[in-house]
């Protein structure tokens, strides 16, 4: 996992395993910032951790060379981004591509990239949400795999509306690493697979699963 700030996504995962709900062994936890409580978190619960500066590097492509290379020594299967506030060196992640996702919060392709609360309250939309997608070389722009929906209220400020959101983007990144664990989510040259099929929409959290779109 990669997280460069508190880490409570990798909080849910970990609870997730210890409730025989996600069948996975979490083998490093990455990180650009010594500070981040997704660190701490690892720590506690004996997973090795790794804190590189990107100030030590000449450039931001030869970190995340590096970086890249300790996460393969690793041995994982899995590469979950869940608050990493980098942008990845292409050459990089090509070789993760379909074993990289990313946590996001808002309904993509609706606002990449940050303050997506604000943007999403400023568009006055009336709903928002978290999509976990594939990570390509394109910021916040590889296959969405699934979709959390939430309704805005009309009192909901950015800080009230991400705090309403955080727990369903728990619950969809779970889902989505244990049925990527489970063999039922992959991806292929047609795009996003569940059960065999390619998916035409992201899957939905609806009713405490995942759906496909109907
Ligand atoms: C989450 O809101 C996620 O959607 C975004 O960054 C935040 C990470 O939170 N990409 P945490 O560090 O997992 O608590």
């Amino acid at each position: 996992m990669l997280a460069s700030g508190r880490g409570s996504n990798l909080a849910a995962l970990l609870v997730a395993r210890d409730c025989g709900d996600l069948p996975a062994e979490f083998v490093l936890v990455a990180s650009d910032k010594a500070t981040a409580g997704a660190l701490r978190l690892a720590e506690g619960a004996g997973v090795p951790t790794l804190v590189l500066d990107p100030r030590a590097y000449p450039d931001r492509r030869r970190f995340d060379l590096d970086l890249f290379d300790r996460i393969a020594d690793s041995g994982a299967d899995l590469l979950v981004m869940a608050g990493f506030m980098r942008i990845i060196d292409g050459d990089a992640l090509t070789p993760w591509i379909g074993r990289m996702v990313n946590i996001h919060p808002s309904l993509l392709p609706k606002y990449r990239g940050l303050q997506t609360h604000r943007r999403a309250l400023e568009a006055g939309d009336r709903e928002h949400g978290a999509s976990v997608h594939y990570v390509t070389a394109e910021l916040d722009g590889g296959p969405v795999i699934a979709q959390v929906h939430i309704a805005i209220k009309p009192d909901d400020d950015e800080q009230r509306l991400a705090q309403r959101l955080l727990p369903l983007e728990h619950r969809l990144l779970v889902a989505v690493v244990a049925d990527i664990a489970a063999g039922k989510v992959s991806l292929d040259g047609d795009g996003v697979q569940f059960e065999q099929e390619t998916l035409t929409q992201p899957l939905q959290w609806i009713e405490g699963r995942l759906k496909a779109a109907s």
